[in-house]
């Protein structure tokens, strides 16, 4: 009982600590909900998995990743593991924004049908049937997410600003005409209640 007292505590100071990480050094460019802006510059954080914004942390620490805007947030000091812990655990158990938050400004005119069936061929094993994202596979959630912003990855898997598996094959220059039907069906999925009622 008192351990799980001792760990109850643990967690809630977690919380505030991730929290108050984010408010001083994120909030600024992502956001006050976590929810990204400016348009898709900044992508939207809350509720993607922890393990995933915890590697992306190493990436651009690492410069595997490459993004200037992060960079400071590194250099002043940079976040111990404990911190990193918490501000990604902090993130992690926020509810998704509204659906308003990160896509109708900007919907993508694409064909449904057509990105359905080339999310199920080229993405779905990895992504997830409703495109939250698979943990064991260190895949993100691509739902919930400033369309603007997932493009601007997929150019970076393209010309190698950014790692992705199979990048060349998936992104690769015949597959342009088709990504706006992905991104359209990727920002469809937004309105579906998730696969298997969970
Ligand atoms: C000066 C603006 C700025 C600040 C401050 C900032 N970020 Fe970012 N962040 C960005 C930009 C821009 C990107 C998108 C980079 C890209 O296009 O690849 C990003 C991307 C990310 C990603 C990758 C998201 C994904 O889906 O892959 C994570 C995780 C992240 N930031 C976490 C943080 C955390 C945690 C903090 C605070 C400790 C923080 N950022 C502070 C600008 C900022
Ligand atoms: C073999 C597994 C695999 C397949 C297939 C796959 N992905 Fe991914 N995807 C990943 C993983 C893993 C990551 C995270 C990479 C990292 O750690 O930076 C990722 C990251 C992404 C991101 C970055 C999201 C963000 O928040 O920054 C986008 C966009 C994306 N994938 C789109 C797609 C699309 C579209 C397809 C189908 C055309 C696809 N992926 C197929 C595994 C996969």
């Amino acid at each position: 009982m008192a351990a799980m007292l001792a760990a109850g505590v643990a967690a809630a100071e977690d919380g505030a600590l991730g929290e108050a990480i984010y408010r001083a050094q994120c909030a600024n460019c992502h956001g006050g909900q976590a929810e990204g802006g400016e348009g898709g510059d900044y992508p939207r954080l809350a509720g993607q998995s922890a393990e995933y914004l915890r590697v992306q942390l190493d990436h651009f620490r690492e410069l595997k990743r490459q993004n200037k805007p992060m960079l400071p947030i590194f250099e002043a000091g940079a976040l111990q593991p404990a911190e990193l812990e918490a501000v990604t655990a902090y993130l992690a158990a926020l509810p998704l924004p509204a659906q308003e938050a990160v896509g109708v400004p900007q919907a993508v005119a694409g064909d449904l049908e057509l990105g359905f069936e080339l999310y199920e061929k080229d993405c779905q094993l990895c992504h997830g049937p409703d495109a939250r994202g698979i943990e064991d596979k260190g895949s993100p959630q691509l739902i919930a997410q400033h369309p603007r912003y997932l493009a601007k990855q997929i150019a970076d898997f393209r010309d190698g600003a950014r790692w992705h598996e199979f990048a060349e094959k998936l992104f690769g220059e015949a597959y342009e005409d088709e990504l706006d039907a992905v991104l359209a069906y990727i920002l469809h999925l937004n309105h579906q209640p998730p696969a298997g009622g969970g």
